[in-house]
């Protein structure tokens, strides 16, 4: 059976939605989003619908979080075919804010992120933390919601949201869910639609040279720079020359390790063409 949710654009409405089923008892998850919905962010709407009594999906393409150069023109913006795939789920609202709720004129207020933000996609993507820590507490302010639901394939933005909210005491948990693969191992993506098919087989270079570093660390190598330079064959291998980083850092606060003694997470960001894809995986020796 298929309902499409219930739409709601005004912040009021959203806000009363949430504190009225609140009180009534009901355990309330948000999944935030930026629409383009894959299965990833489905498997985010199930974990709400076990976990919650009442689910709801925000859809906002954030400017803030967009560089000047970036794709926010060219996102996709796919509502019709969003609450499609929401109607097979029990999603009982979906919160599309309009831009000049969220950024009225005048808007001047930011969040500082918060340390964790400043390494790896903090020094490629300036001041894209910035945009998200700001979006989200807006979200959370709106949808104060029990538990709010976010996918590991964006592991550096897991962990400054789950500082921000304990930092600035936002009363939501935060849940991670693991990431989605294809079946060939692409971590999806709303981006992957970008890519031809040509770049969507160099693409797998992401999730094949973290396996690789998972069974180098799992075969006993504990030396980062040569697990690094092995990855980096792979990027050279496939012909993908444009890469932000590949790093092998501490899980929790994103430093560089050179030696790997206890768990570490290995975080890559590469274009392939004009597209800019990010992965992860946690190598656990
Ligand atoms: O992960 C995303 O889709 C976005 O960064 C988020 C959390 C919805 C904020 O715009």
């Amino acid at each position: 059976m298929t309902t499409t949710p219930s739409l709601i654009d005004r912040p009021e409405a959203m806000f009363q939605l949430v504190r009225a089923r609140q009180q009534r008892g009901a355990r309330v998850g948000v999944i935030p989003t930026m629409g383009a919905l894959h299965e990833g962010h489905l498997s985010l709407v199930e974990a709400s619908n076990r976990a919650c009594d009442v689910t709801i999906v925000t859809i906002f393409v954030n400017p803030a979080q967009f560089g000047p150069q970036e794709d926010f023109q060219k996102y996709p913006r796919t509502l019709e075919s969003d609450l499609e795939a929401l109607a097979k789920f029990k999603v009982d609202a979906v919160f599309t804010p309009r831009n000049e709720d969220m950024y009225p004129p005048g808007y001047s207020t930011y969040v500082d992120p918060p340390r964790v933000a400043q390494p790896w996609e903090g020094e490629h993507r300036p001041g894209h933390f910035r945009g998200v820590a700001t979006v989200v507490l807006k979200l959370f302010q709106l949808c104060p919601a029990d538990v709010a639901f976010f996918g590991a394939k964006d592991y550096q933005q897991t962990l400054v949201v789950r500082r921000m909210v304990e930092d600035l005491t936002v009363p939501s948990r935060i849940e991670i869910i693991p990431t989605l693969r294809e079946a060939d191992g692409l971590a999806m993506s709303s981006r992957n639609r970008y890519l031809t098919p040509p770049q969507r087989k160099q693409a797998l270079t992401l999730s094949r040279s973290l396996e690789l570093a998972a069974q180098m660390v799992a075969g006993g190598e504990r030396a980062s720079h040569r697990i690094l330079a092995a990855m980096h064959a792979e990027f050279a291998a496939a012909g993908i020359t444009d890469i932000d980083y590949v790093a092998i850092a501490d899980p929790d606060t994103l430093a560089a390790i050179d030696e790997i003694r206890s768990p570490v997470v290995a975080l890559i960001a590469a274009r392939v063409g004009e597209t800019r894809l990010i992965d992860n995986r946690l190598l656990t020796p």
